[in-house]
């Protein structure tokens, strides 16, 4: 006989850009609520679209079985944002309203949202239109605040790893200075955890904007000592004092003139102030791409049976995550509209300055 359970049906989506772990979140998520709570399950494709395309369907232990180890996610994902695409409250549009009736029409008692920054802060917003939902935190950037980590994450910093590792017998071969881009448009923790990971010599992050100067005489220091070769790890976001200065505008319309990559500019920026013989590596879809490691299918799972008692519970409204070593909840206002930045004084800036890399200030 199954546990009592307050929610009997519910949906479950996975919304943003994809991350290695969807998949084993959403079989801990069904499994448990299918296995211990014989709850009723309805798959929405392609995130918040499909619940404005009435794109669904039940979903019955066959659809979940098998998935723990497999890349992306067999729901599908898409970028669509409801409420537009700023963070600020906007009225409810006509997409929103269409959530809200699909959501009844399907009759059900909670949505399960699995997803980024953007996700989970259009889940709160839901919440105010009345839905029941609970989030799972996930994205390779690891900067969902309410959560210590983010399932993506781990699997995606062993792939930065692997590359760094990988560029640094080249780098040598040649006596060259190699730039590789990870991804992290506005918070570094990929390149951080990576950059030291691999031994990075220079690692530059959004948070902190990058004097070249301080780069070229890192960078000329490591020659005069011997080193022939040097690995720069920047994060996508990364920017210059120069383009911190600037608007936002500005700051993509300078990007769009010198090129949109953070790791050919600057790769042509350390040529021009050491002129080193220097090559520039974007990582870009491969860091999303492929099976979850071992950390990230515990974390997903773990997070996503723990989204299952609380649907049990009914207690609406929270994400689920990881706090320390335990697993825990947060109301959905705590990631609404936040990005968890590296903090400037974090210890591993410190740890970085402390094995001789330079941070670019
Ligand atoms: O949020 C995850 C992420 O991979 C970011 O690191 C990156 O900036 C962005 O998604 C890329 O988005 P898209 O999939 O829309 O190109």
């Amino acid at each position: 006989m199954s546990a009592l359970s307050v929610t009997k049906r519910f949906g479950i989506l996975t919304a943003g850009g994809d991350c290695p772990g969807l998949n084993a979140a959403i079989r801990g998520v069904c499994r448990a609520a299918h296995d211990r709570y014989d709850m009723e399950i309805i798959g929405i494709a392609k995130g918040f679209k499909g619940l404005i395309d009435e794109d669904t369907k039940v979903l019955r232990p066959d659809d979940f079985s098998g998935i723990l180890t497999r890349g992306g996610t067999i729901l599908g994902s898409s970028r669509e944002k409801p409420f537009g695409p700023t963070d600020k409250d906007e009225p409810a549009s006509e997409k929103v309203s269409a959530i809200v009736d699909t959501y009844s029409k399907l009759k059900l008692d909670c949505l399960v949202v699995i997803g980024g920054n953007g996700t989970n802060t259009t889940g709160s917003k839901l919440s105010r239109e009345g839905l029941n939902i609970i989030g799972l935190p996930k994205t390779i950037d690891n900067d969902i605040v309410g959560t210590d980590r983010t399932f993506g994450f781990h699997s995606a910093l062993a792939i930065g790893t692997e590359a760094i590792d990988r560029l640094h017998s080249t780098a040598q071969s040649h006596s060259r200075v190699i730039v590789i881009e990870l991804m992290g448009n506005k918070a570094g923790w990929l390149a951080l955890y990576a950059g030291i990971a691999g031994g990075g010599d220079v690692i530059l992050l959004p948070e902190i904007p990058y004097d070249i100067r301080v780069i070229g005489q890192h960078l000329e220091k490591r020659t005069k000592s011997g080193k022939t070769f040097s690995i720069v790890v920047v994060a996508e976001g990364a920017m210059s004092v120069d383009e911190a200065e600037m608007d936002k505008k500005d700051r993509k319309k300078y990007r769009n003139e010198t090129g949109p990559s953070a790791a050919y500019r600057i790769a042509r920026e350390i040529n021009e102030e050491t002129g080193m013989e220097t090559r520039a590596t974007v990582l870009g879809y491969m860091q999303r791409g492929g099976i979850p490691s071992s950390s990230d299918r515990v974390l997903a799972t773990c997070l996503g049976t723990a989204a299952v008692e609380l649907l049990a519970a009914g207690k609406y409204g929270r994400m689920v995550a990881l706090t320390g070593n335990d697993i825990t909840s947060v109301d959905l206002s705590v990631p609404e509209g936040k990005v968890k930045n590296v903090p400037t004084n974090h210890y591993m800036i410190d740890t970085a300055k402390a094995v001789g890399t330079c941070v670019g200030a």
